[in-house]
């Protein structure tokens, strides 16, 4: 049901923890199974130079971060703003349909920390998704969720 990759990316994920001087940091919940992610990312010259990240979530959405991650590290922030979670779900042989929504779990997160670091640096008008008090679930991001991995800890 798994490939290979998936199944070697889940047993042994790369990039699993968290960056402490991250330049950004992305959250996201999965609206269909109530999974979490949290995204780091280490960037400089506009480029990406480290990612992690951190999951409650299935084995898929394990794979699927620990490949995004892998993906992610080398590009500049426009191209990693480009990463799908189709691409990241073909790196990995392909996942099962069932479970290609928690491939979005990677992507979001990894667009959630690129806004967080433009956001910091002034790339992106604050204001941007200003509006987006995440009750309507449909995009999955977390504001205003509970759910925070510092709290759990
Ligand atoms: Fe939730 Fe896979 S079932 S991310």
């Amino acid at each position: 049901m798994y490939s290979e990759k998936v199944m070697d990316h889940f047993s042994n994920p790369r990039n699993v923890g968290e960056i402490e001087d991250a330049d950004g940091v992305g959250q996201v919940g999965n609206s269909k199974c109530g999974d979490i992610m949290k995204m780091y990312l280490k960037i400089e010259d506009n480029i990406v130079v480290d990612a992690k990240f951190k999951t409650f979530g299935c084995g898929a959405a394990v794979a699927t971060s620990s490949m995004a991650t892998e993906l992610v590290k080398g590009k500049t922030v426009e191209e990693a703003m480009n990463i799908t979670n189709k691409a990241v779900a073909e790196a990995l042989d392909g996942l099962p349909p069932a479970k290609m929504h928690c491939s979005n779990l990677a992507e979001e997160a990894i667009a959630a920390a690129l806004t967080d670091y433009r956001k910091r640096n002034g790339l992106v008008d604050s204001n941007e998704g200003g509006d987006c008090t995440g009750e309507c679930s449909c995009c999955h991001h977390s504001h205003g969720r509970e759910e925070n991995f510092e709290d759990e800890e």
